[in-house]
Formats: structure tokens, C-alpha cells, sequence
């Protein structure tokens, strides 16, 4: 098992990932859900880190640039968002996302948020990885944020007949003084 910064060729493999675990948050590309991961990823596949098993991509997630709106209204500075956090179903629960997830969250420098979802109607999905690489919750967006927004439809569950799911920021703060 090897750990990486991605590389161009890993966009499309990482986007198969993302559409299989979580469908996708770009939903103003009129693409495919599939084309609309890699039009998304590919803006930022230099920030993104990859977990291999012989030569083949397990494991990714990626980190914005510093983000220039406020899109949460959180009133920080200098704030950086974890992007698509994904591991394949077959690797999980190795310990895999935790790496990932600080290979990603080891800039002290920056404020980094994660805005997390659950779809099992107890907590955010990486709740518990999210607790170990440091972050805190801050916001709750509520639960029909998704639904309000209209990322249903680009949910790997939009089969399913969801009710409700959460929603919330969390955030890893910058060590560095008078930044927050
Ligand atoms: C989220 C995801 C990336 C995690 O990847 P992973 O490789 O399975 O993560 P890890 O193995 O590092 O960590 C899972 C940890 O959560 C812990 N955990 C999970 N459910 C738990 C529970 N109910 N109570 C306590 N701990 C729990 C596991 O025990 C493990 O901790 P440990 O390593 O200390 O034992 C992966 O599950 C995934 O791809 N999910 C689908 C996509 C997704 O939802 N992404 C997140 C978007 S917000």
C-alpha cells in the first residue's frame, strides 16, 4: 500500500471512486455524473492524495486552494476545504481514510473545514476519523440542506427514498495565531 500526490492520469480513476461512494457535488455541469467528477477533480487534482494497491487507486482525497467566498458564512480567514474524501468499499476501515485525511489536514498554517454528510441518520459519516485528525463540529447546516440545495439528484443515493440527512462543518483551526 503506497501514499501519493495524485497525478493527471489519476483524475479519471479517483472520479470512479467518487461516483461509486458518493455520486457528486458538482451539480451545475449538465455532464454525467461520472463526466462532471472529472471536470470537478481535475481543478484541483494537484491538491489531491491517493492511496495505491499495486498501482491502483484505493483511496483519495483532496484539499482546496485557499478559498476566496465565504460560502458557509464562518467568518475565518484563510480557509482551505477538504474536497472528495473516498475509499473503496473493499479497503475500508484499514485505516486508510485516516491517513488520506492527514496527509490532506497537516497544513497548520490554514484554517481547513470538511463539510460532512450522513446518510445513516446517527452522524456524519467520517465522524470518527474526522475526531482523530483533530477537527471540531461547527455548523450544522440542518438536514434538508442537500434536498434545499438540489444535490439530490447527483447522490449515489438518489434511488433510495432518503427522509432526511446531515449536513455540517467542521473544522481543523490553523496553529497559527491571529489567523482565525
Ligand atoms: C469515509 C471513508 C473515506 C473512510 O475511509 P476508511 O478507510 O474506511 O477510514 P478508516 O479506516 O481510516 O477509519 C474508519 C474509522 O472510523 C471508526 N468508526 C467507524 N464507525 C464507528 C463507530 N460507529 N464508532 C466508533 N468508531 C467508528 C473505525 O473504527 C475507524 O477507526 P479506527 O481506525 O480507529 O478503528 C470511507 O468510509 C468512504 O469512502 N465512505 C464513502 C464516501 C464518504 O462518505 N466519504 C466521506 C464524505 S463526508
Amino acid at each position: 500500500m503506497k501514499y501519493r500526490k495524485a497525478k493527471y492520469d489519476d483524475i479519471k480513476y479517483i472520479a470512479y471512486l467518487v461516483t461509486e461512494l458518493l455520486g457528486s457535488c458538482n451539480i451545475e455541469s449538465e455532464k454525467s455524473i461520472l463526466e462532471s467528477n472529472i471536470e470537478e477533480i481535475s481543478e484541483n487534482f494537484n491538491n489531491y492524495f491517493v492511496c495505491t494497491i499495486d498501482d491502483k487507486i484505493i483511496g483519495a482525497c483532496g484539499i482546496s486552494a485557499i478559498l476566496e467566498q465565504d460560502k458557509y458564512n464562518l467568518n475565518l480567514k484563510n480557509v482551505r476545504e477538504i474536497l472528495y474524501f473516498v475509499v473503496d468499499k473493499n479497503y475500508q476501515g484499514r485505516g486508510i481514510g485516516t491517513t488520506l485525511l492527514k496527509l490532506c489536514s497537516d497544513n497548520n498554517k490554514c484554517n481547513i473545514i470538511y463539510e460532512a454528510w450522513g446518510d445513516n441518520g446517527k452522524f456524519a459519516n467520517s465522524k470518527f476519523i474526522l475526531e482523530k485528525c483533530g477537527y471540531k463540529m461547527i455548523k450544522d447546516l440542518g438536514n434538508d440542506y442537500y434536498k434545499k440545495n438540489n444535490y439530490c439528484y447527483k447522490c449515489v443515493n438518489r434511488h433510495k427514498n432518503c427522509h432526511e440527512c446531515i449536513a455540517q462543518i467542521w473544522l481543523k483551526p490553523s496553529m497559527t495565531k491571529n489567523i482565525v
